[in-house]
């Protein structure tokens, strides 16, 4: 691992990746710079869906967002490259795809402000309790 590089998580959500676009957004993330050094692919539960979500809870679109988080599979990996946290979130664009710069995978790939086809942790202390929460135990040095 570069001195300089640092990790984030990004989530292809169910959207994108129940409907074949996993590939193209991996690949445009490896265009961008990022390494993926871990990946899976999960069902999430009611419990997962709500507990990685429970910054949101109190938000009117809370039980909605876990109804869409559950309805398939989804795609969480471990990304890193220099300055992870902010460069993964100016790649994906902003939440709303009608608002998000034209190129960025959720300008590309998004449905809608819910169904946007990525997760990206906000800040490198939530990209840290994030990456726990589908990758602890993994081996940060390697890749
Ligand atoms: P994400 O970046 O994963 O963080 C929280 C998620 O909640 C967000 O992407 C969207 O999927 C969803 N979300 C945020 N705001 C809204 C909204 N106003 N209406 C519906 N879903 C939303």
């Amino acid at each position: 691992m570069n001195k300089n590089e640092t990790d984030t998580l990004a989530i292809v959500k169910p959207d994108a990746f129940g409907s074949g676009k996993a590939g193209r957004i991996i690949a445009h993330l490896e265009g961008a710079g990022f390494r993926v050094v871990a990946a899976t692919v999960k069902h999430l539960t009611r419990p997962e869906a709500q507990a990685f979500y429970a910054v949101h809870r109190e938000r009117p679109f809370f039980d909605s967002l876990v109804d869409f988080m559950t309805s398939g599979p989804c795609m969480p990996m471990l990304l890193r490259r220099e300055n992870a946290v902010p460069e993964l979130r100016r790649a994906i664009g902003a939440t709303d795809p009608a608002e998000a710069e034209d190129g960025t995978v959720r300008a590309l790939y998004a449905e809608s402000k819910e169904r946007n086809a990525i997760h990206a942790s906000d800040s490198p202390e939530n990209a840290e309790i994030e990456i726990s929460f589908f990758f602890a135990g993994t081996d940060r040095l390697s890749g």
